[in-house]
C-alpha cells in the first residue's frame, strides 16, 4: 500500500518530536543541514518500526528545497511538510539567521506550496521572539508578507545597518514566517491544503542550550522562571499542537500561529517580565 508523504526539514528534537507523533505508518523524509543529525534521528526513528529517509538539506538554498521536495515527491505527492530547521542568536551571525530562519522559510514555504497535495497541510516553526518587539508599521509587514522571495533580504529593515544584532534578526525573521504563513495559507488554500506556524517559547534543545550558554543565557533562564509556568517547554508539547495542526481535527485552521510559550509573551506585557518591572 502506498505511504502518505511527509517532508520533514530540521532533525533537531523539535523536529523529531513532530515526526515522531505524526509520522507513524508515513513515508518519512528528513531533511538537514547536518546531514549527520538526519541520519541519526533516521536511526532511531527506523529502530522504532518508522520509515524515514534522510537527506542532506540546506533550507537557506532554493535548490537544495528543490531536490528535497524531489526526493519527497519520488514517493508520491506530499502530504505534509514540517519546517523546523533554524538556527538561533547565539549559534550564527546575523545574515545567517537572515538567510535560514527568514529567506529560507520563506522559499520552502513557497516552493512547498507548488507541491502540496490536495487537502495536505503544512507547519512552520516561528517564536515567540516575533512577538516580544515593537510593532512594526502596516507597510513593513505587508512587505514581509508579500515582497518575491528574492526580494526579501534586499528589504531597507533588514539592511544590515538596520538590524541591531542578532537578536533583532532573529525578531524580524520568526514575525517573517508569521507574515509569510498568512500569505502562503492563501495559496495552499487554492490546493485545498492548509498552512500554520507554531510559535514556541523556550524549549530544551540543543538550541536552546546554545542560548543558556550564550551572551543571554541569565536573560532566557529568567524568562522561564518568571513566565506563568515556571518552566521551559519540551519538544512533545509541541507535537502536541502540531497533531491538532496537521490533522483533520484542525480542519478550520490555517494561516494561524500558535503561541505556546508557558505565557512568557504575556508576562512580558503584563507581568514580571515586563521590561523595568
Ligand atoms: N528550542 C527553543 O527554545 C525554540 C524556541 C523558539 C523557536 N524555536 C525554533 O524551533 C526550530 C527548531 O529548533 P530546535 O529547538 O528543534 O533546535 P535543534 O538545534 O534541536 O534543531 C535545529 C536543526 O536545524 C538544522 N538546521 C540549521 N540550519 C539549517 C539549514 N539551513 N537547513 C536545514 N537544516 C538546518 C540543524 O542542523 C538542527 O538539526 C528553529 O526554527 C528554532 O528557531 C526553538
Amino acid at each position: 500500500m502506498k505511504k502518505d508523504v511527509m517532508l520533514v526539514t530540521g532533525a533537531g528534537q523539535i523536529g523529531m518530536a513532530i515526526a515522531r507523533r505524526v509520522g507513524f505508518g508515513k513515508k518519512i523524509v528528513l531533511g538537514d543541514r547536518n546531514v549527520e543529525n538526519a541520519r541519526a534521528v533516521a536511526g532511531i526513528m527506523n529502530g522504532a518500526g518508522y520509515d524515514v529517509a534522510p537527506i542532506e538539506t540546506d533550507i537557506s538554498n532554493r535548490g537544495s528545497i528543490l531536490a528535497a521536495i524531489g526526493e519527497a515527491l519520488k514517493y508520491g505527492e506530499i502530504k505534509y511538510v514540517v519546517n523546523a530547521a533554524g538556527v538561533s542568536p547565539s549559534q550564527a551571525p546575523v545574515e545567517s539567521i537572515l538567510k535560514v530562519d527568514l529567506y529560507g522559510t520563506a522559499v520552502l514555504l513557497e516552493e512547498a506550496g507548488k507541491a502540496i497535495a490536495e487537502w495536505g497541510a503544512g507547519l512552520t516553526v516561528s517564536s515567540q521572539s516575533g512577538w516580544r518587539m515593537p510593532q512594526l508599521t502596516a507597510e513593513q509587514d505587508r512587505l514581509l508578507a508579500t515582497a518575491p522571495t528574492e526580494e526579501l533580504l534586499g528589504l531597507e529593515m533588514l539592511k544590515p545597518e538596520n538590524i541591531r544584532d542578532t537578536l533583532h534578526a532573529y525578531q524580524m525573521a520568526k514575525r517573517c514566517n508569521e507574515k509569510r504563513v498568512m500569505y502562503e495559507c492563501v495559496r495552499w488554500g487554492e490546493r485545498g491544503a492548509r498552512l500554520n506556524a507554531i510559535a514556541p517559547g523556550i524549549i530544551v534543545t540543543p538550541l536552546a542550550i546554545d542560548e543558556f550558554n550564550g551572551p543571554r543565557g541569565d536573560f532566557y533562564k529568567n524568562m522561564f522562571a518568571k513566565c506563568p509556568a515556571g518552566r521551559p517547554g519540551t519538544a512533545d508539547e509541541m507535537a502536541n499542537i502540531a497533531e491538532l495542526l496537521l490533522s483533520e481535527a484542525g480542519a478550520f485552521i490555517t494561516g494561524s500561529t500558535f503561541l505556546a510559550d508557558g505565557g512568557a509573551t504575556a508576562s512580558y506585557y503584563y507581568g514580571p517580565l515586563r521590561p523595568g518591572a
